[in-house]
C-alpha cells in the first residue's frame, strides 16, 4: 500500500455502480443483453482470484499482479487469447497479430517488429503534427459556430486520420480511408465483442454469432484497406525516390520471414493493416475521449497543463524532442489511461485444465484480466477511483505496486504500438489544451461501459471556446 499522502480533495469521474453478481445478472436480463461492467461485482475490486458473475462458462477474474504475469509472460501457451474475442475480430482482420497464437503469432510478431523502430516513430511525428494542425483548424471553425458535437466522433477522426498518414501516407478525407473509417465505425457500434446472454448460457468454445451489418463492414473495410495496399505498392514501384511511400505500410510489406525468406500475401498484408487500424486509432480515442471529457470538468487541470507547455515550450509548435519534457501532461494521460484503459478486459482461454494461485482452473474456463479491476484494486491504490495524475511524478512513482498497472498489456504480446500511442496522445492533449476550454454537455449522465474498448454510454456532446483563462 502506497506511503506517500495524495491531496485529500480528488476528482472522481464517472464509473458504473458495482452490483451483487445476482444483481448484475438481474439487470442484464432486464436490459435484455448488457455489458461486462454491468456484471462487475463489488468484490471484482477486492479479491487476487475469484469467479465472475454467473455464467454457464466458468469465468474467472485474476487480479494479483504476480498471477498475472504468469499467465501473459511464463504460460502464454496454457493461456492463449481467448476465443470469443478471436471470433468477433477475425471476420476484420483474420487470423493476424492482435488474434493469432503459437508460432504464427511468432513469426507475424518477428516480422512486423522493425515497422515500430525508433526511426519510423520520429518520421510519424511529423504526420502527427499535421493531423493535428488540420483538427485545430476544424476546431477553430467549432469556436465559431459554438455548436456541440461528438467528442467520442471527433477523437476517433483525429486517431484515424494519424494512422492513416503513418501507415499508408493518405488523409482520412481520401476515398478509401474515408470508407474505412465510416465502416469501422459501423463495425465497433454493433460488433459483439463478449454478448453478456452468450457467456451466460453459451457453452464454452461456442461461435458469438455476428449481425450481418457487421459482417458487411468487415468486407467492406477489407476491400477498401486493399486498394490502399494496392495504391502503397503502385506508389513505390513507379517513383524513382527511394523514400516514396516510407510509411508502416511499407515497412510491413519490406518484411520477411526469418526463415523461408517470404513476404506477407496480399491477404495476410490486410490482415496485419487491418489491425494497425483497429488497434492504433480505436484504443487512443477511447482514452483521449476520457481525457479531454475530465480535463473539460476540472479547468485545475488545464490550467497546470498550459503552465507546464508555456514553461518548456513557449508559444513555438511542439516539437518530437519536447514530448519527454511534458511531464505532467504525459501523467494526465497516463492517469487517464489507469481509470479508463482502452481494454477494459484482456481475455484469456485455459487450454488445458491448470492451477492459479492455488485454485483450479478448467479445461475451456474464460480468464479475465481486467485491466479495468486491476487498476481500480483497493489492494494495490490509495483512493483508486480518484483521479491523481500525480501518482505518476518522480517523486511518488516509487508507491506503484509493479505489475499493477498494465493499460498496455505485459510480456511477449505487449502492446507493439505503445510508444506511439503515448508520443501521439501526448502532443494531442498539449496542442488541443493549449488553445481550447472544453466543456461538457450533461456531464452528470456520462457512464463508461465495455464495448469493444471502454467508452461512454452515449456520446459525449461538448462545446469548445477559445482559451480564456491562463
Ligand atoms: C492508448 C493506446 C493503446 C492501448 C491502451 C493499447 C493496448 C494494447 C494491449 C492491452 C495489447 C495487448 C492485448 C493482449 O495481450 O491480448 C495491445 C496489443 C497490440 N497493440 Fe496496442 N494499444 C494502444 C495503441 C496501439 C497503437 C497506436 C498501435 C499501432 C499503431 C497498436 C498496436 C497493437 C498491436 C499490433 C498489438 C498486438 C501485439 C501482439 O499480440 O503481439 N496499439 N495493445
Amino acid at each position: 500500500m502506497p506511503s506517500t499522502t495524495p491531496p485529500a480533495s480528488l476528482y472522481t469521474p464517472p464509473r458504473p455502480r458495482s452490483a451483487s453478481p445476482r444483481m448484475g445478472l438481474l439487470r442484464c436480463i432486464w436490459h435484455g443483453d448488457g455489458d461486462l461492467l454491468t456484471l462487475m461485482p463489488a468484490d471484482a475490486y477486492k479479491v487476487r482470484i475469484g469467479p465472475l458473475g454467473y455464467s454457464r462458462r466458468s469465468i474467472v477474474i485474476v487480479n494479483d499482479p504476480e498471477w498475472v504475469r504468469s499467465i501473459m509472460t511464463d504460460a502464454i501457451d496454457i493461456f492463449p487469447k481467448n476465443d470469443l474475442m478471436k471470433g468477433a475480430l477475425q471476420p476484420l482482420v483474420g487470423d493476424s497479430l492482435f488474434v493469432s497464437d503459437g508460432e504464427t503469432w511468432k513469426r507475424q510478431r518477428r516480422m512486423v517488429e522493425p515497422a515500430f523502430s525508433f526511426m519510423r516513430i520520429t518520421k510519424a511525428f511529423a504526420a502527427m503534427q499535421k493531423a493535428v494542425g488540420d483538427h485545430v483548424a476544424m476546431l477553430d471553425q467549432r469556436v465559431e459556430s459554438g455548436e456541440p458535437f461528438s467528442l467520442d466522433f471527433s477523437m476517433s477522426h483525429l486517431t484515424a486520420d494519424i494512422i492513416c498518414r503513418t501507415v499508408f501516407s493518405t488523409l482520412i478525407t481520401s476515398g478509401a480511408a474515408r470508407d474505412v473509417f465510416e465502416s469501422f465505425t459501423v463495425f465497433e457500434r454493433n460488433v459483439s465483442n463478449v454478448k453478456l446472454s452468450h457467456l451466460i448460457f453459451g457453452r464454452a468454445w461456442s461461435k458469438v454469432p455476428q449481425s450481418q451489418l457487421v459482417l458487411d463492414a468487415c468486407i467492406r473495410i477489407r476491400e477498401q484497406l486493399g486498394k490502399l495496399i494496392d495504391d502503397c505498392l503502385a506508389a513505390q514501384e513507379n517513383s524513382d525516390d527511394p523514400d516514396a511511400g516510407d510509411n508502416l505500410a511499407r515497412a510491413v510489406m519490406d518484411a520477411r520471414d526469418g526463415d523461408d525468406g517470404a513476404p506477407f500475401t496480399r491477404d495476410e498484408l490486410i490482415d496485419q493493416l487491418g489491425v494497425f487500424f483497429l488497434a492504433g486509432h480505436e484504443t487512443t480515442a477511447s482514452v483521449l475521449t476520457w481525457a479531454f471529457f475530465i480535463i473539460a470538468e476540472r479547468p485545475e487541470i488545464a490550467a497546470r497543463m498550459r503552465a507546464e507547455i508555456q514553461a518548456e515550450v513557449g508559444d513555438r509548435d511542439i516539437a518530437f524532442e519536447d514530448i519527454k519534457k511534458l511531464v505532467f501532461s504525459r501523467n494526465v494521460f497516463r492517469e487517464a489511461l489507469r481509470l479508463y484503459p482502452p481494454l477494459t478486459f484482456i481475455p484469456r482461454v485455459a487450454a488445458e485444465t491448470t492451477t492459479l494461485g492455488g485454485r483450479k482452473i478448467k479445461k475451456g474456463a474464460m480468464v479475465m484480466i481486467a485491466p479495468w479491476a486491476i487498476h481500480r484494486h483497493e489492494l494495490y491504490w490509495d483512493q483508486p477511483d480518484a483521479f491523481d495524475p500525480d501518482r505518476f511524478s518522480a517523486a511518488r512513482e516509487k508507491d506503484l505496486v509493479p505489475g499493477a498497472y498494465l493499460p498496455f498489456g505485459q510480456g511477449p504480446r505487449v502492446c507493439a504500438g505503445a510508444t506511439f500511442a503515448m508520443i501521439e496522445s501526448t502532443l494531442i492533449l498539449a496542442e488541443l489544451v493549449r488553445r481550447f476550454d472544453f466543456h461538457a454537455q450533461d456531464a452528470d449522465k456520462v457512464v463508461p461501459v465495455a464495448r469493444l474498448t471502454t467508452r461512454p454510454r452515449e456520446e459525449i456532446m461538448v462545446r469548445v471556446t477559445a482559451r480564456t483563462a491562463p
